[in-house]
Parts: C-alpha cells; sequence; structure tokens
C-alpha cells in the first residue's frame, strides 16, 4: 500500500428535508471533521466534502405532507444545515447540493459510460401505479398491513412498528398515499445494476483488501460491524437492483423513451461528492480528477451504519464499473445515538436539533462537541442525556482544563507581570511531566489514525490531566517566595502544557483552543510541535486569565429535558407523586445583630473542582473550591452523609472565605460553605440562580 499523497474525505451527505440532530453530529460529521482538522494539522493534503442530498422520496414525502415543493424543502433545508454546520465549527471545503445543474451533467454522465461499460440489465417489472395521480408509486408511496406483525400502516420498503424489511407487493391491502386509491401492477422497465456479477471481486476486496492484484487496503483496519454487513449481503449472494425509479423529482434518466424516470437516489446521491469536487475545483482553479482517480488519493467514506452497504459495496461497485476511479480506503461507520433513553425520532421529535442548541447555548459549541465527541458510538449504540452533558462540562472541560489554565494564567499574572517566565534546569520531575505528555500525544495521532476517536480525545485529556496533577504536586504558590526559580520553572512548564493542549485539543475544541492560543499570544501550531515542551519564549506577554469553561447548573439543564418531554407528548413519564408540604420553618431564634457584624462576613461564590472523602471520617468531605484565586480553597464539610464526592464538581456554593482556616482531622479547612435544610433533613447547596465566575462576591 502506497503512502497516500492526498487524502479525499466525504461526510455522508444528509437529506435535505429537516435540521439536522446531534444524533448525525455524533454518528459522521463530527468524528469526520476531528480526522480531518488531525490531517491537516499534520500537513496532509486534504479535501473534506459534503453537501445535501435533495433527491429521493424523503424529500418528496416532506413536501406533500407540508403542501409545498420539493424545491422550497431543500433550498429552506440546504440553507439550513449549511450554516449549521458552519457555526458548530464543522467546516467543509465544500457543502453543495445535488440539486445543482453540474450535479445532473456529472451523474447523467456516470450513469451513461455505466451503460456503455455494460453495467446495466433492462428488466421489465410489474409495480405498483395510482391511476387517480397517474403515476408510478415509489416504495415509500405505498402503505398496507404489514405481513409480518399486522401494522395496518406499515410502509412498501419497511414496516416501522416490527422493523421488517418489505417490499411494496409484501403488504397486504396496498393504499397510494398520494390519493388513498387501490394501486393497480403495470409494466416498467428500469436499470438494474449487474452486481451480483461483482460478487467475486468485491468479496475478496473487502475480506483480503486486495484489488486488480495489489493490496489496496488492510481489511483488519475496517470495523468489524461494517465488515459484518458486507458479509450478510456477501453471503445472501449480490442481487441486480434497479438503479431507476418513476418519479417526476431526481436526475432525469438521460435516454430517449425514459420520460418520467429518474435516478435512484443511492446512484446519484454518491455521485454528489464528486460533482461537489467538480465544483470545488472549478472554484478554485484548480483539477478535481487527481482527488478521485489517482492511485496515491486515499478515499475515506464518514457515515452511519444504515449507509454501510452503500459506500462500501454498491458506490464501490459503480465506481468500478465506470472504470478510472480510486475505491474507498476505508468506510469507518458508527452505530446511533440515543437520547434520554430512546431512538432519535424526527417524527415524534424526539431530537436535540442543532440549530436550537446554538441559539440556546450561544458560544457554547465545544461544550456539545466535547460531550458527543466522548459518546461517538464507534461500536455499538450510544446515549445522550442532558444530565452527562451538565457532569462532563462540570467535571472534565471546567475541573480538568479550564481550571489548569485558569491556575496557571492567575499565578503568571500574579508573580510576573503577565509575562512568561524562563524555565531553569529541568528536574526528575518536570522530565516525567513531559514524558508523560508526549506519550499522551503520541497516542492521540495513533487513536485517530485508527478512528478510535473517543480514545483519542480522553488521550488528549489526559495532558491537561497531567498538567494539573503538577501544578498540585509541584504547589508553586508555595514556593513563591523561597524558591523563585523553581517557581519559574513550574509556571514555564505549564505555560508550555498550555501551548501542547492548544495543539491537541484542536481537533476536538477548535473554538477553545482558538481562545487558548489568543491567550498564549501564539498562532496554530503544526502536531509535531506538540512534541517540544519550549513553545512559549521567555517574556512573551500573556492574555488575561480568562475562563475557558463555565460550570453549568441544573437550573439550565433541567429545562432541556423538559422541553425535550413537552415537544414530545406521547410516552410522557409516569405522573409524579405529590410534593410533599412546606415545610414548617423554624422560629428565628438568634438575637439581632448590627450591620456591622453582617457587614464582616466576606462571602464569595465558588465553584467545587474536585470532592474526596475524609479518612476515617463518615461525615467529612474535602472540598476544593475554585474562588478566583490562585488555588482554590481547601474546606472540610460535613455533607458526605448527603452527597458522594462524584456529585460536586461543578456545582457552585456560597462560602464563608474569611472565617479563620481550623484543621478537622488533620486537614486545614480555609472557610465554610453554606447549607439549607429542606423538609426532610437534606442539605442542599445555597448557590446563586445564575452562573456567577468563581469569586464573585456575596452581598
Ligand atoms: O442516509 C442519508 O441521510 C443519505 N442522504 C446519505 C447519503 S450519503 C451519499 F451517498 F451521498
Ligand atoms: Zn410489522
Amino acid at each position: 500500500m502506497k503512502e497516500p499523497a492526498r487524502h479525499t474525505i466525504t461526510a455522508a451527505l444528509p437529506y435535505a428535508n429537516g435540521p439536522l440532530h446531534i444524533g448525525h453530529i455524533a454518528g459522521a460529521y463530527l468524528p469526520a471533521d476531528i480526522y480531518v482538522r488531525n490531517l491537516r494539522q499534520r500537513g496532509k493534503e486534504v479535501l473534506f466534502i459534503c453537501g445535501s442530498d435533495e433527491h429521493g422520496a424523503a424529500i418528496t414525502i416532506r413536501a406533500m405532507k407540508e403542501g409545498t415543493t420539493p424545491r422550497a424543502i431543500v433550498d429552506t433545508y440546504h440553507a439550513l444545515m449549511g450554516q449549521a454546520f458552519q457555526d458548530f465549527g464543522i467546516h467543509f471545503d465544500i457543502y453543495d447540493r445535488t440539486s445543482s445543474e453540474l450535479h445532473r451533467e456529472t451523474s447523467q454522465g456516470f450513469f451513461l459510460k455505466l451503460l456503455e461499460n455494460g453495467a446495466f440489465s433492462v428488466q421489465e417489472e410489474q409495480q405498483y401505479f395510482d391511476e387517480e395521480a397517474k403515476q408510478f408509486l415509489a416504495d415509500r408511496y405505498i402503505m398496507g398491513t404489514c405481513p409480518s406483525c399486522g401494522n395496518p400502516d406499515a410502509y412498501g420498503d419497511q414496516c416501522e412498528k416490527c422493523g421488517s424489511a418489505l417490499s411494496p407487493k409484501d403488504l397486504i391491502d396496498p393504499r397510494s398515499t398520494l390519493s388513498g386509491a387501490k394501486p393497480v401492477l403495470k409494466p416498467t422497465q428500469h436499470w438494474y445494476l449487474k452486481m451480483d456479477e461483482a460478487q467475486q471481486w468485491v468479496d475478496t476486496w473487502i475480506n483480503t483488501g486486495m484489488l486488480d492484484g495489489t493490496q489496496h487496503h488492510d481489511p483488519k483496519e475496517w470495523k468489524a460491524s461494517v465488515l459484518g454487513q458486507c458479509n450478510s449481503w456477501l453471503k445472501d449472494g449480490l442481487r441486480p437492483r434497479a438503479m431507476t425509479r418513476d418519479l417526476d423529482w431526481g436526475v432525469p434518466v438521460p435516454l430517449p423513451g425514459a420520460e418520467g424516470k429518474v435516478l435512484y437516489v443511492w446512484l446519484d446521491a454518491p455521485i454528489g461528492y464528486i460533482s461537489a469536487t467538480k465544483r470545488w475545483a472549478a472554484e478554485h482553479n484548480t483539477d478535481w480528477e487527481k482527488w478521485w482517480k489517482a492511485d496515491d488519493t486515499r478515499l475515506i467514506h464518514f457515515i452511519g451504519k444504515d449507509n454501510i452497504v452503500f459506500h462500501a459495496i454498491i458506490f464501490p461497485i459503480l465506481l468500478k464499473l465506470h472504470g478510472g476511479y480510486v475505491l474507498p480506503q476505508n468506510v469507518p461507520a458508527n452505530e446511533f445515538l440515543n437520547l434520554e433513553g430512546r431512538k432519535i425520532s424526527t417524527s415524534r421529535n424526539w431530537a436535540v436539533w442543532l440549530h436550537e442548541y446554538l441559539e440556546r447555548w450561544p458560544g457554547r459549541q465545544d461544550e456539545l462537541r466535547y460531550c458527543l465527541a466522548t459518546i461517538i458510538p464507534e461500536q455499538k449504540d450510544s446515549e445522550f442525556t442532558w444530565k452527562d452533558f451538565q457532569d462532563k462540562n462540570n467535571n472534565e472541560l471546567v475541573s480538568i482544563v479550564g481550571n489548569f489554565v485558569q491556575r496557571v494564567f492567575v499565578l503568571c499574572h500574579k508573580y510576573y507581570d503577565g509575562k512568561a517566565p524562563a524555565s531553569g534546569e529541568k528536574l526528575d520531575q518536570d522530565i516525567a511531566l513531559w514524558s508523560a505528555v508526549h506519550g499522551s500525544v503520541e497516542e492521540v495521532a495513533k487513536h485517530i489514525d485508527h478512528f478510535r476517536l473517543r480514545d483519542a480525545l480522553s488521550s488528549a485529556m489526559n495532558v491537561a490531566r497531567a498538567g494539573n496533577k503538577y501544578l498540585s504536586d509541584s504547589e508553586p504558590w508555595k514556593l513563591e517566595k523561597s524558591d523563585p526559580e523553581r517557581t519559574r520553572t513550574i509556571l514555564a512548564n505549564s505555560l508550555n502544557i498550555g501551548a501542547v493542549l492548544s495543539i491537541v485539543l484542536e481537533p476536538f475544541l477548535p473554538h477553545t483552543t482558538a481562545k487558548l492560543r489568543r491567550m498564549l499570544g501564539i498562532g496554530v501550531l503544526p502536531w509535531n510541535e506538540a512534541f517540544r515542551s519550549d513553545l512559549i519564549g521567555e517574556g512573551q506577554a500573556l492574555g488575561k486569565p480568562e475562563h475557558l469553561f463555565k460550570p453549568i447548573t441544573d437550573a439550565e439543564i433541567q429545562p432541556e429535558i423538559d422541553r425535550l418531554h413537552a415537544n414530545a407528548p406521547v410516552e410522557t413519564a409516569p405522573a409524579s407523586a405529590p410534593a410533599p408540604g412546606p415545610a414548617p420553618a423554624a422560629p428565628v431564634a438568634k438575637a439581632n445583630i448590627a450591620f456591622d457584624d453582617f457587614a464582616k462576613l466576606d462571602l464569595r461564590v465558588g465553584t467545587i473542582v474536585a470532592a474526596e472523602r475524609v479518612p476515617k471520617a463518615d461525615k467529612l468531605l474535602k472540598l476544593s473550591i475554585e474562588i478566583g484565586e490562585a488555588s482554590p480553597r481547601t474546606v472540610v464539610s460535613g455533607i458526605a452523609m448527603h452527597f458522594s464526592p462524584e456529585q460536586l464538581p461543578g456545582q457552585q456554593v456560597v462560602l464563608v472565605a474569611n472565617l479563620e482556616p481550623r484543621k478537622m482531622r488533620g486537614v486545614e479547612s480555609q472557610g465554610m460553605v453554606l447549607m439549607a435544610e429542606d423538609a426532610s433533613g437534606k442539605l442542599v447547596f445555597v448557590q446563586p440562580k445564575d452562573v456567577v465566575a468563581p469569586g464573585g462576591e456575596v452581598r
């Protein structure tokens, strides 16, 4: 296998019949974007292609339901999806559409070349026809009773109740969804791709990687689920498949006598990748062909599992029978993402829509990118919950990345007036740090190369973890007076870890790393620079310490869950038990104090960044609370019977910050957290209703 000179990366063309939701993003577009960003960091030549799939029954049915035209539907959703991708930081080189003139020409030309090469057999078949609407009916236009489960509303291609794959002739009592009439069978002629003749080479190509006598790919690099689906098709035997349809929306079949027929959407859609490349090349005054035809081009399709057969079997057959094209080197398909315990469903409105998320959480793209990247359904279906989104934001982004960067910047501003200090001699502790960091950097790239993006993100986060641990172990805030040289070295190393983070996190969190680069005063750095430890020079002016992430409170998350249930009224949660009555208020029992007494209190908002049990003390937790100082406060709090330590990071609290420190079980507690007690005696945090930056005064 040749080392590729360039990468052509495609992400499945989404149907322009509805907005994008998080399932689309986690399944195809985010993985593709991460992969592409990393290739670019490594200096590879890449073309990243996507666009709207604007043909097929998915579009015409939506238009019919809404009493509008397919054109109006695709124009609306093409614009909406293109914008949402852009806003979310998924940056294709081109986001094209399949209803363009160039695409019509390209796919018709492709079809004619296939015809010339003998790829089709023409077959006449009996197909359902609606005599009232005067047209042949696509599979989705026919409904009837499912022969397997008796569902009276099964579609001609599938019963959504029992999941059986059907063909229209299987339905009992079929009816046309256009007119409601009983359809009649009428002969019609279609062009069938002779897939049966490709059986042998497809099998060899997929399972051994051999193509025309050379090693094309390593089948061990393909996901087991992709190989599994392909082999189940191969085992059943590939059969001829119609590449034309009787429809009036699509690319017309370019042959005399084929009026009223269009190309099958699964023929025209993948050719859309090619027409998009042509348009991009024309706009950039360059050649398109090398991206598809040069044998040192690596073609990779990012898709969801429902698209496997089309990208791993049918499109490769089309490309090969056409001749001159490379075949996909890998098809890293993902499984599906569920939402709050249910399948995502557009029709039931059980979804988190990307454009709506961006409206409700402006500027918080990376928080969602992060959460989704940790649950990419790489091996099996996975699940998004708003709680998990909150937890990952608070316990990982805020506590690990944000906290590290914040601590380093606060200290550098405090000690060195915002100028990067010089590193002195590296001690064993520093050498160990850099060996861990560079080991993690190496892992990130290795995981990405093998499409293990979740693992890649976890390795990238290990860089920030290493940084946090280094700070906590070396405690520069305690050394500043006694050993300024060592303090400078520790903070110089820490700033350089920040620089490495700006590189390794970029594929996942591009908005955050742009901010981090501004804070560090550096530009975009190539991947190899992440193996250095001297990216920030002495005297480099640093930006203001900024919070890269904000904690997300329950009060912000609950409305998201409520909205989901309110908008999807089916299957509502069981009615909840009546709320307990209000607790009798305790009578005020303390004597009045003067205002001046009250004013002596220094109350601050803080964010818990870490919590652990205190050994041999059932009731005590040791909390680290960030209140905007150089390092978090340690506070020992008697709340262990009410909270487990894992629940706490990210919680905002009110801290009595000037309470005299005192030792509890050998740990010095530097303040006290305010709590309220509910009717049942349970403790709850007193916290601001909206998120307040740590250190905010309570008056
Ligand atoms: O499943 C889908 O959403 C299809 N529109 C994907 C098409 S991918 C490619 F072939 F264009
Ligand atoms: Zn059924």
